[in-house]
């Protein structure tokens, strides 16, 4: 079959072939969603960048297109992360035919890693794209990492504001034209988690969940320092004024806390009956990303994500859905559970029934006060499994996969534990999604936090999904589930 190899993810997007790290430049055009990612062409691990291509209508099926920009043998040589956007009014002048021009910013950097920001563009929706002669638009300062500019519109003050990473900063900036831009402000300053360098922002208004108002949010994605090791991403909630932001909690708050999703920026020029905020991830980490057991590629993305604003009882939180097209990939009738209390091991599914691509819904119960323990095993005759630890009490769920790490288990940062928090107060119930692919599972609370995508790596197909009653013995009620086999995307 077509992308058929061992381990090739089936509903998440991976190149044809060679190296793949951030989605860049997401824009969406005349009905086309465009991904454009960092690339090596001519090998499986980085260098040599330049942005690959790919394009969808539907955001679930993807059509890969020749490389977008071209790294050049010398000078400015590597094409790195940034964004593009459709420029409506020709406020760049690039326009000739009827096409608005697509504008690509992006940083370029010589091999010795100077890093300014350029632009390119393409004047025919997306297909063709051309570099800007007067490149670079925006010199480096004198600052060694000095890279990823997103740009977006601002709508309440008709003007295209830019959001870079500067080391362990966000610096502002904004233009008329694209091509020139001012110096606004810093961020970053005595908050957020400062262990490693700062990439990928995102800047983007949501609405708030009670009706009246927006606020709006900041990603950045920071590398190392991410709570479960290695890569991961921030996000601040706050105001925007034009020229700086100005966050509301100086706390750090994560994205996802799963070792795997980073460098994930959202969508410009979504329609606008449509409306949604929608974000992809690298599903990857910096700690053994050039290590994955993976031929003829290496890397894939997330899934795509709808961010929305939920009210917690910690206060204002992201939330990242999986989309609701995700549901046609659904096929035949799902293995559904029904009121079981589960005491000792309970069978989920096994065999040719279970199918390799699911989407998992599962609601439990635990009335009875002691009882606040589960977990859950995908696992093999072969003795490789995935395990999720589920503890109410402490609230928090631990994911081993250190027996799911074939060929790659001698990467140690692979097999190191992984935490993630599940507050949900004094609920004695929780929903959980789980969508998982043939090297990667990622993990929704029913209101769409406390996420944890992770990659796995097993010889053989995880066939059995097991239910088990946690360690204090008490039984545990699994009010509901309902397992859903997918259809591969390039099927
Ligand atoms: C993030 C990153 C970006 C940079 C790109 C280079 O993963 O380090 O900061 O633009 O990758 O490939």
């Amino acid at each position: 079959a077509l992308y058929g190899e061992t381990h090739r993810p089936q509903i998440h997007f991976s190149p044809a072939e060679n190296w793949i790290n951030d989605p860049t430049g997401l824009v969406h055009y005349n009905g086309r969603y465009h991904l454009f990612y960092q690339h090596n062409p001519s090998d499986k691990i980085w260098g040599n960048m330049h942005w690959g291509h790919a394009v969808s209508t539907d955001l679930i099926h993807w059509e890969h297109r020749p490389v977008a920009l071209r790294a050049s043998p010398e000078g400015l040589g590597y094409i790195f992360s940034g964004s593009a956007v459709v420029d409506w009014n020709n406020s760049s002048g690039f326009q000739t035919g009827d096409h608005p021009p697509i504008v690509a910013i992006f940083t370029h950097s010589s091999r010795d890693n100077h890093q300014v920001q350029s632009l390119a563009y393409s004047l025919n929706g997306g297909d063709v794209w051309q570099m800007y002669r007067g490149n670079p638009v925006l010199d480096n300062p004198g600052i060694a990492d000095f890279r990823d500019p997103k740009v977006i519109w601002d709508k309440a003050r008709n003007q295209w504001v830019m959001v870079l990473a500067a080391h362990d900063m966000i610096k502002f900036y904004r233009s008329d034209n694209l091509i020139n831009w001012e110096y606004c402000s810093d961020f970053g300053q005595d908050v957020g988690s400062h262990g490693g360098v700062w990439e990928c922002p995102d800047l983007f208004p949501l609405d708030l969940p009670d009706a009246g108002g927006q606020k709006w949010i900041l990603i950045v994605s920071l590398n190392p320092g991410a709570p479960n090791g290695g890569s991961g991403t921030q996000y601040f909630i706050g105001d925007f004024d034009g020229r700086s932001f100005h966050c509301d909690l100086p706390e750090t708050l994560w994205m996802d806390y799963g070792p795997d999703n980073y460098a994930g920026v959202t969508w410009s020029d979504v329609p606008e009956q449509d409306g949604r905020r929608i974000l992809i991830g690298w599903m990857n980490n910096w700690q053994y990303a050039n290590a994955l057991p993976t031929s003829p590629w290496r890397g894939a993305m997330t899934l795509p994500r709808e961010l929305r604003l939920i009210r917690t009882d910690a206060g204002l939180r992201l939330s990242c859905a999986p989309l609701a097209e995700l549901a046609t990939l659904r096929r035949g009738n799902p293995i559904t559970h029904r009121n079981v209390l589960i005491d000792e091991a309970y069978d989920l599914g096994n065999g040719a029934a279970l199918g390799e691509l699911l989407d998992i819904s599962l609601q439990m119960d635990w009335p009875q006060q002691e009882a606040h323990d589960w977990s859950m095993h995908f696992l093999n005759g072969d003795d490789e499994e995935l395990t999720l630890n589920f503890d109410m009490r402490s609230g928090q769920l631990c994911v081993d996969r250190t027996k799911a790490s074939f060929r790659i288990g001698d990467v140690a940062s692979f097999s190191s534990e992984i935490i993630a928090p599940i507050e949900i107060g004094g609920e004695t119930s929780i929903g959980l999604r789980m969508i998982k692919d043939t090297s990667s599972l990622e993990i929704y609370l029913e209101d769409g936090r406390g996420l944890l995508t992770l990659n796995y790596f097993v010889e053989s197909r995880l066939d059995r999904l097991e239910m088990r009653s946690g360690r204090d013995g008490h039984p545990i009620k699994l009010k509901a589930a309902s397992i859903n086999a997918l259809t591969g995307i390039w099927d």
